[in-house]
């Protein structure tokens, strides 16, 4: 589903976070946002899932105008928002069950069980589980959402590099498989160059998009290791400049 933004504001009481903020995201694109810390990437997510309500602006998907919490979205908030007093499975399976459709999502969720690192902590209530461990159940949890377009919020800032490397991959698949629209935002610049289409660079708040990079454009190129090479000097370059500016 297309995701178009435009023109959305807000602020908290005397700081403007976003500034006639527009952006849009084509039906099973994936994009990625990086930007230096504070800048406001939680806060336009909190928006598009409703969590947060602007000053003004729209957010249509397909053209629909969407006010308040949308089915349309899944979101994993950068806290991982688990319940603490429902398992770790239960937690998973949240919008199944939401849905009465509970015991499909436990066979989804128990499928993925292993290859999450979840395994004998079907029964573990969060505050069991290590950080890693409680992000990857909400990612989980996010991923088996029936719902078309995933807000990701530093999905796996917390895991190590080889978990982290397996974790990428199968949002890869599950993208291809369910041709899901993504908007990740990440701090890591690697993750960004695997993963996404696009990459959109957010300036100081109030945010506002410094630079676009379409990858598909640079994969096709013959050099294509030694174009990542370069844009990752840029994007270094770009974020440095910014957090200078702060
Ligand atoms: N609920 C809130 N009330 C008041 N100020 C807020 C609130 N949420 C965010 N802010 C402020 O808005 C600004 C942007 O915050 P936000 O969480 O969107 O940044 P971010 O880009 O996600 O940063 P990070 O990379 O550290 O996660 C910050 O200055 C923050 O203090
Ligand atoms: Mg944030």
């Amino acid at each position: 589903m297309k995701l178009q933004i435009e023109h959305l504001s807000i602020a908290f009481s005397d700081q403007q976070v976003l500034k006639e903020f527009s952006m849009s995201i084509d039906e099973g694109e994936f994009v990625a946002i990086i930007g230096t810390s504070g800048c406001g990437k939680s806060t336009l997510l909190n928006v598009l899932a409703g969590s947060l309500s602007a000053q003004s602006g729209s957010i249509r998907v397909d053209q629909q105008e969407i006010n308040g919490v949308s089915s349309h979205f899944a979101y994993m908030p950068q806290n991982d928002l688990l319940l603490p007093w429902a398992t770790i499975l239960d937690n998973v399976c949240l919008y199944g069950a939401l849905k009465h459709q509970k015991k499909a999502a436990k066979e989804q969720a128990l499928k993925a069980w292993k290859r999450f690192g979840l395994d004998g902590y079907e029964s573990a209530y969060p505050h069991e589980l290590s950080g890693g461990m409680r992000q990857r159940a909400a990612f989980l949890r996010t991923a088996l959402c029936d719902a078309d377009i995933l807000l990701l919020d530093e999905p796996f800032g917390a895991l190590d590099v080889i978990t982290r490397n397996e974790m990428q991959d199968w949002l890869l698949q599950l993208r291809n498989d369910l041709h899901k629209t993504i908007l990740l935002v990440t701090h890591d610049i690697e993750e960004a160059l695997y993963l996404a289409d696009r990459i959109l660079i957010l300036g100081n708040r109030p945010a506002s998009i410094i630079r676009q990079i379409d990858l598909r454009e640079v994969t096709k190129s013959r050099d294509w290791l030694f174009e990542q090479a370069k844009l990752k000097r840029d994007i270094h370059r770009l974020l440095q400049e910014t957090h200078n500016d702060a």
